[in-house]
C-alpha cells in the first residue's frame, strides 16, 4: 500500500515537471543570450572568440535538450531596489533584446550572495542571480548563465575564480574593472580563470552585468567563491 501511494507520488511528480519549451519567456531570455554570444564581436581577440563560441554552443544543445527548469522560490536583496532603474536603462541601451527579456520574469528570480560572510558594506550594493546552471533554474551542465546587480557607487572586493572562465556583458550603467577601462552596455570583458578582478560602478546609476561561466561541472556546482584577502589584493595591485 505504501508502495503503491510511493508510485503514484512519483508519477505526480513527473506530470509536474516544468520544461524549458512550457515557459516562453525563460525560452526567450536564453534566446537573447546565445544571440549576444552569436554576433557580438570578439574585437580581435582569438581568446574571446573561443570562449563566444563555447558559450553559444553549449548554450543552443542546452536549447535544443529542452532541459528541466526548476522554479526556485523568488527571493530579493536589499539591491533588488534598483533592478527596475537598471532595467530601464538597460532597455534604451545596446543589450535591449536581453534588458526586455529579463524583465518579463524579473519577479520569479532569486538573488543571492554567493559567498558565506558578505561584507556588511556590500550587503546593500550588490546581488546575483543565476538563471541557468547545474544548480538551474535551467539546468545545464558545464555552462552557468545570471545577472549581477550593484548600486551606484559600489566596490566589489578583489576576487577570481578558479578553473572557471568568466565573462560579463554590460547590459546597463557604466563600471570598471581594475581601474584599467570604462564598460559601457554591450561591452564583453573576459576573466580568465585565477585572474584576479575588482569591480567599482557609477556614482549614479546601478549597474547591471549579464555574465557566463564555462568550466568543469564539479566547479560550476560548488565555485567556493571567496573574495581575495585584503593582502593579497594589495599585493596584486602592488599597493
Ligand atoms: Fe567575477
Amino acid at each position: 500500500m505504501a508502495d503503491n501511494f510511493m508510485v503514484s507520488g512519483e508519477q505526480a511528480t513527473q506530470a509536474a515537471q516544468v520544461r524549458l519549451m512550457d515557459c516562453p519567456n525563460w525560452m526567450y531570455l536564453l534566446r537573447e543570450f546565445e544571440t549576444l554570444y552569436r554576433y557580438g564581436s570578439a574585437g580581435g581577440s582569438k581568446l574571446i572568440r573561443s570562449h563566444r563560441k563555447r558559450v553559444r554552443e553549449i548554450l543552443a544543445t542546452v536549447i535544443d535538450a529542452n532541459p528541466e527548469l526548476k522554479r526556485k522560490s523568488p527571493q530579493t536583496k536589499p539591491v533588488s531596489v534598483h533592478l527596475p532603474r537598471a532595467l530601464d536603462l538597460g532597455e534604451r541601451g545596446a543589450v535591449q533584446g536581453l534588458a526586455r527579456a529579463l524583465s518579463r520574469i524579473s519577479d520569479q528570480l532569486t538573488w543571492e550572495y554567493g559567498y558565506e560572510r558578505v561584507p556588511r558594506a556590500l550587503q546593500k550594493k550588490y546581488a546575483y542571480c543565476e538563471i541557468l546552471g547545474p544548480r538551474g533554474p535551467v539546468y545545464a551542465e558545464r555552462l552557468v548563465l545570471g545577472f549581477v546587480l550593484f548600486a551606484p557607487k559600489t566596490t566589489y572586493p578583489q576576487h577570481s575564480h578558479k578553473e572557471i572562465e568568466e565573462s560579463y556583458i554590460s547590459v546597463a550603467g557604466a563600471w570598471s574593472e581594475n581601474d584599467v577601462a570604462v564598460h559601457a552596455p554591450g561591452s564583453l570583458i573576459l576573466n580568465r580563470p585565477g585572474d584576479e578582478h575588482r569591480i567599482t560602478t557609477a556614482d549614479l546609476e546601478p549597474c547591471l552585468l549579464a555574465y557566463a561561466w564555462t568550466g568543469p561541472e564539479a566547479r560550476l556546482t560548488e565555485p567556493g567563491m571567496k573574495l581575495s584577502s585584503t593582502r593579497k589584493a594589495r599585493v596584486a595591485h602592488g599597493i
